[in-house]
């Protein structure tokens, strides 16, 4: 069977690909091997966030004093929330399935594998059935890195070691965890397992949390996890994994600490291996798939969005990914700019940065200038965070003024930093933030407070 489009995963980049492409008349068929959403909505985003979210309601109870809230027996029903993730991920994977068929894609739900050059385009082999895609979309997500420490592959196969994956479903909430690396990953699973009850110890290699995230605002967030009982490991590199235990090496010394489980989350690699890239020649650099601006690889008609590129591993990015790759094969122009792109780190508080840190901006040597506020600046702020360390911190350029960076911590930060998108996106400057009505009371009118402030 030939068909206009053959797209390789149904995670964020394929199934977006998939519906615009089908919409837009395109005889399209999705290859997926496990159920349809990927690692976003089956393992990753959403079933987290809805952990996240329990766990939210349980620190609000806690502190509800605070607010002339006196709650008893306050416990998270752990059975309940894994209950309620799975129904949320039911919903939603029925949701894009249904999408998907409303668009007249056809879901074939095996393994595909590219094999090879036929004269009408590329040929796609499944174990029952192969099919020709005069275009192509690989979209074929990414995997949880499994470093080469010792007991690790063992801890792993004894499901004493977890992935982000395996974690989801846990049925009882181990005594103590400890979790390997502090980036986005751990740090929300840290968030979730500690206010579940578990003793929560996470072990990273580097001197702050939360990878490339702004200083100061780390020590904000780790500060606030230490308060609720999170024990840091900062500099210290796990080593050895052994029988209920955890080696790391810090300061030249090496310390044990003891672990029901573990959590493994230490980044993620694209998945290209054993997808027949080599059958038709795409080029890939250390398993990613290399993209040019439209999302073309080096062979026509052969597009790859989202994770699998290796570019910026976030769904939405793979979203807007997957539509520039689809306009550019219906003959519109469309160019992918990756310099406003939001990131969010789901704890409590969350964290929020869209553009530009201070240190990438000092590395390429930019003329740039900072401003800070506390979050406390805004009304709403301090009427709903008893003892709330928030802080938003722009990056601006020194001459034009025009905004580079806005990184935040503090709760609705998730919600606000797609309004510091834009202002990147249209290259606003401060005195144009001044001019836009915020909504009061709302945390967002940080950003109206500190262009004042500047
Ligand atoms: P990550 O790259 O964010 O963090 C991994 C951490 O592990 C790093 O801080 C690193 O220094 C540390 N590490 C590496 N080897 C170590 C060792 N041997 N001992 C101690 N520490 C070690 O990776 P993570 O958290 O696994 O997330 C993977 C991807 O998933 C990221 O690209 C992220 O963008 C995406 N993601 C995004 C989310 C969001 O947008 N909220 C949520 C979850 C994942």
């Amino acid at each position: 069977m030939i068909y206009d489009l053959i797209v390789l995963g149904a995670g964020p980049a394929g199934y977006i690909a998939a519906e615009r492409a089908g919409n837009a008349g395109l005889k399209t068929l999705i290859l997926e091997k496990n159920e349809v959403g990927g690692v976003c909505l089956n393992e990753g985003c959403i079933p987290t966030k809805t952990l996240l979210y329990s766990a939210k309601i349980f620190d609000s109870a806690k502190e509800g004093k605070k607010y002339g809230v006196v709650a008893k027996e306050i416990a998270i029903d752990h059975e309940a929330v894994v209950k309620r993730k799975d129904s949320v991920v039911r919903s939603l994977t029925g949701g894009v399935k249904a999408k998907l068929k409303k668009s007249n894609v056809t879901i074939v739900s095996e393994f595909g594998q590219l094999s090879g050059r036929v004269e009408d385009g590329y040929r796609v082999i499944t174990e029952k059935s192969a099919y020709i895609g005069k275009r192509l979309l690989l979209a074929t997500g990414s995997t949880p890195i499994i470093p080469n420490i010792p007991g690790l592959k063992e801890g792993l196969k004894g499901g004493f070691v977890l992935t982000s994956k395996e974690i989801l479903d846990l049925k009882t909430i181990p005594q103590s965890l400890v979790v390997i690396g502090g980036g986005v990953i751990g740090l929300e699973m840290a968030s979730y397992f500690n206010s579940a009850g578990s003793k929560v110890t996470v072990v990273e290699m580097l001197k702050h949390i939360g990878g490339d995230i702004d200083p100061v605002i780390s020590e904000i967030l780790l500060k606030n996890h230490k308060k609720k009982g999170i024990e840091f490991r900062l500099n210290s590199k796990v080593v050895n994994i052994g029988d209920k235990s955890v080696t790391f090496e810090s300061g030249g010394e090496t310390h044990s600490i003891y672990a029901d489980k573990i959590l493994l989350s230490v980044g993620r690699r694209p998945v290209t291996d054993g997808i027949g890239l080599e059958t038709i020649g795409v080029e890939a650099i250390n398993g990613k798939i290399k993209t040019d601006d439209r999302g073309k690889t080096n062979l026509p008609e052969v597009y790859a969005a989202g994770d699998c590129t290796g570019r910026f591993m976030l769904a939405h990015a793979a979203y807007r990914e997957a539509e520039v790759c689809v306009n550019n094969m219906l003959g519109k122009k469309d160019l992918m700019r990756y310099n406003a792109m939001p990131s969010v780190i789901y704890t409590n508080p969350e964290v929020a940065s869209v553009g530009c840190t201070e240190q990438a901006a000092k590395a390429s040597g930019i003329n740039y200038e900072t401003a800070t506020l506390s979050m406390r600046y805004s009304g709403r702020y301090t009427a709903e965070n008893e003892d709330g360390d928030g802080i938003c911190k722009i990056i601006f350029d020194k001459a034009s003024k025009k905004i580079l960076g806005v990184h935040m911590v503090g709760n609705y930060s998730s919600e606000i930093i797609y309004g510091a998108a834009m202002m990147i996106e249209m290259e606003m400057r401060i005195r144009d933030i001044k001019e836009i009505v915020f909504p009061h009371p709302t945390v967002s009118e940080i950003l109206r407070e500190i262009a004042f402030e500047i």
